[in-house]
């Protein structure tokens, strides 16, 4: 991996650095010099390259955010992760051994609420262990523990369009959630709600993964709900996607409140260098906060 790499100062609470990988390290999720060229709408034979040789280590239990600029090939790479895209070149390794298609081990929860109109809520969430032939009262046993923990306990037997928003996004994380996944994959999960519903839904999302310690591969616009949220901030370039910049973040949260003052400090140290990589390598949709 070749580029410029930020330097910023961290106070006690975040920290920064300029690690693209986790060598030395477990790897749960090994992307490898992959590459992705789509015909050109436009030039008989020439080929759009989304993608060039891109390669990425993420560690069992890591949340890892992708933030770049539109169309930069975010989702592009996150769907050749979930198995929904072939790459052109290159693989995607889970556990050392090489994504040929989707997987239950890593659901994608995306931006609109994918859920199906006709099934209750807890049906849908139970549909995952339907396809996996899990028995039915154990299905839904299952189902209703991960709406509970979601705090959609009393709207099992809603129907989506009986729902908020929120409430169908935080259904879409419970049936992802169900099959027990070691990797999560979020595209903007969060990208068309409110900003009170998505601040709720970050700390429940935050709160999840210190439980669980699930491998999140999450994609933003947003950088504070980047900074929030991650473990590891990965900034992307355009055309070809290139990484260009990557932050450590120590651990967030209640850890952290007794450093509150040098904390801020470094967000703010964080926000502004991740903001200097976005304005230098191309213009962004939506500027989340
Ligand atoms: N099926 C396709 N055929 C041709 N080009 C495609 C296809 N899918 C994506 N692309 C192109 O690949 C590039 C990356 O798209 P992608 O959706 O991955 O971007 P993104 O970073 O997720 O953008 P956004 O932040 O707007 O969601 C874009 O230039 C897009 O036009
Ligand atoms: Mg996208």
């Amino acid at each position: 991996m070749t580029g410029e790499v930020p330097s910023v100062a961290g106070g006690d609470g975040l920290q920064a650095n300029g690690s693209y990988g986790s060598s030395g390290d477990a790897v749960k999720v090994r992307v490898d010099r992959v590459s992705k060229h789509f015909a050109a709408v436009s030039g008989e034979g020439k080929v759009h390259v989304v993608l060039d040789e891109l390669s990425l280590d993420i560690k069992p239990g890591e949340f890892v955010s992708l933030i770049g600029p539109s169309g930069c090939g975010k989702s592009t790479l996150l769907e050749i992760i979930a198995g929904l895209q072939a790459s052109t070149s290159g693989d995607v390794l889970l556990d050392g051994r090489a994504i040929t298609g989707p997987g239950p081990d890593r659901p994608v929860v995306f931006q609109e609420y994918a859920l199906f109109p006709w099934r209750t809520v807890l049906d849908n969430v139970a549909f995952p262990l339907e396809v996996a032939k899990v028995r039915k009262t154990e299905r839904y046993d299952q189902a209703r523990a991960r709406l509970e923990e979601v705090g959609l306990g009393s709207f099992a037997d809603h129907y989506p369009s009986q729902l908020s928003g929120g409430m169908r996004q935080r259904a879409a994380i419970a049936r992802a959630l169900v099959r027990d996944p070691d990797v999560l994959l979020m595209d903007e999960p969060f990208g068309a709600l409110d900003a009170i519903t998505r601040e709720l839904l970050q700390e429940q999302l935050r709160a999840l993964h210190k439980l669980e310690r699930k491998t999140i591969i999450f994609v933003t616009h947003s950088v504070p709900e980047a900074i929030r949220l991650s473990n590891r901030i990965i900034v992307m370039g355009i055309a070809p996607a290139r990484l260009v910049g990557v932050f450590e973040l120590a651990e967030q949260g209640e850890a952290n409140q007794a450093n509150f003052i040098s904390r801020e400090t470094a967000y703010a140290d964080v926000r502004d260098a991740i903001w200097g990589l976005l304005r230098e390598h191309g213009a962004i949709a939506s500027r989340g906060t």
